[in-house]
């Protein structure tokens, strides 16, 4: 196993688009294993795709296990793609790439993902609310797409975090 360092704003590499690979192999299973390793280990992410971790290839994990009403996941995909979307919904999001910042985000309320998993086979996930949101972000990170660039509005997670107290 190998924790990834990730990747900040600022870093050009997260705003280009990533190659798809030709088949599961072996460097794909391990970039798999490095990204859900990576994910486990930072604070509140649900999501990781491998330009975070410095990688342009279209590889992502997701993992909402931990959520206690519906816990899915996790999931290990390479080549994903959103093949059917649907309503909308908006959510607050975070980025592990973004560390301090929230934003709005419209974005489809259910998705259709087909990908290969880290076995090389075939999956075709039905996805609705925050997983459709999780999905949806990470795929964008693929294509040098952040959250702040659709959010149509911005917080510091710091202000928020005062409002409350
Ligand atoms: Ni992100």
């Amino acid at each position: 196993m190998a924790i990834r360092q990730i990747r900040e704003i600022g870093d050009n590499l997260l705003r280009k688009k990533s190659r798809p690979f030709e088949k599961v192999d072996e460097k794909a299973k391990q970039l798999l294993e490095d990204l859900y390793d990576t994910l486990k280990v930072s604070k509140d992410g649900v999501g990781l795709a491998a330009p975070q971790v410095g990688v342009l290839r279209r590889a992502i994990v997701v993992d909402l296990s931990m959520d206690e009403e519906n816990p899915q996941g996790p999931f290990k995909l390479i080549n994903p793609v959103i093949t059917k979307k649907s309503g909308s919904q908006v959510c607050r999001e975070g980025c592990l790439s973004i560390p301090g910042k929230l934003g709005d985000v419209t974005r489809p309320e259910k998705i259709t993902v087909e990908a290969l998993d880290e076995n090389g086979k075939n999956v075709k996930i039905k996805a609705e609310g925050l997983l459709a949101v999780v999905f949806s972000h990470e795929i964008d990170h693929l294509d040098g797409v952040l959250f702040i660039d659709k959010a149509t509005e911005l917080f510091d997670e710091e202000d928020l975090r005062e409002e409350e107290e």
